[in-house]
């Protein structure tokens, strides 16, 4: 089976929402020094750029007690499981469906005027044209409105993705594979800068930041985040022997366990 979605270009993919709001306490954790450095007075609106289950909309709400927060998501699953997550703040929390690519101004995001800030946290990877990312995000933010946002960049999760890649190439997989392309983009900070300053932001600040991550529940994390554009590929029929043989991949590395090397791209900057 092979899911739209599986190669770069392609429509986002649907994520296992409950299941995605489950396992991510390691990328909550990741958002919070993220949030950190976005400056709030408490009454902007903030555009949760790749919202996911809700988990950071809500600390961002919480930082927005006069405020509102835009969340958008390109997969129904994760928006529909934010919009039960965030009901308590009532008309505070704006949930839309929507690719980040294609926003184009204010009224894309049922909007008057521009946002006066954007954040968002593990997202812009899965997103394989960043100059379409950074145009649409420029339409929406005010002149001076800060961008503030983390991703995958440059090596991330490559131990991983190599452990993984032995697997894949085994049978019955490998026939799956066959012209596959990833579908992250995990970007350096030089080629961000230029793409970010070619849209039109301003004071770009982009850095590497390494994060390890041992998932709690290995199992559920791998599936639902690490290897579910793999099991894309595949037939049910072979979701569980591939999880298994991975799971036994990574049994078998010196660490004997499912480490992820994690590097963060840490992107800052302003609109003009
Ligand atoms: C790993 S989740 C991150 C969710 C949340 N920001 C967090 O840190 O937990 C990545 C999210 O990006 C969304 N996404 C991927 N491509 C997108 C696009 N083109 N437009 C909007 N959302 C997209 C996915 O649907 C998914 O919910």
């Amino acid at each position: 089976m092979s899911a739209p979605g599986a190669s770069p270009g392609s429509a986002p993919r649907e994520w296992d929402a409950g299941s995605y709001h489950r396992v991510s306490t390691p990328q909550q954790q990741m958002a919070v020094a993220v949030l950190e450095r976005l400056p709030l007075r408490g009454d902007e609106v903030v555009l949760d750029a790749g919202c996911g289950s809700g988990r950071i909309s809500e600390m961002l709400l919480d930082r927005l007690p006069d405020g509102k927060v835009i969340a958008v998501d390109a997969s129904e699953k994760m928006v529909e499981r934010a919009r039960d997550h965030l009901a308590g703040f009532g008309e505070r929390a704006s949930v839309q469906v929507a690719d980040l690519t294609a926003l184009a101004g204010p009224e894309s995001l049922d909007l008057d005027a521009p946002v006066d800030a954007v954040l968002s946290t593990a997202t812009f990877h899965w997103i394989a044209d960043h100059d379409a990312l950074f145009a649409a995000l420029a339409s929406v933010l005010r002149p001076g409105g800060r961008l503030v946002a983390q991703c995958g960049g440059r090596g991330n999760i490559d131990s991983a993705r190599g452990v993984v890649a032995t697997v894949q190439a085994q049978a019955p997989y490998a026939a799956h594979f066959a012209g596959w392309e990833p579908p992250w983009h995990y970007a350096s900070p030089e080629d961000t800068t230029e793409r970010l300053e070619r849209a039109g932001f301003v004071e770009v600040d982009c850095r590497l930041r390494p994060w390890p991550v041992v998932p709690d529940d290995p199992e559920e994390f791998l599936r639902t985040v690490i290897i579910a554009p793999h099991l894309d590929q595949l037939p049910p029929s072979l979701h569980d022997p591939f999880v298994a043989d991975v799971l036994e991949a990574f049994a078998a590395t010196e660490s004997g366990q499912v480490e992820l090397d994690y590097v963060r791209l840490d992107i800052d900057a302003l609109s003009s």
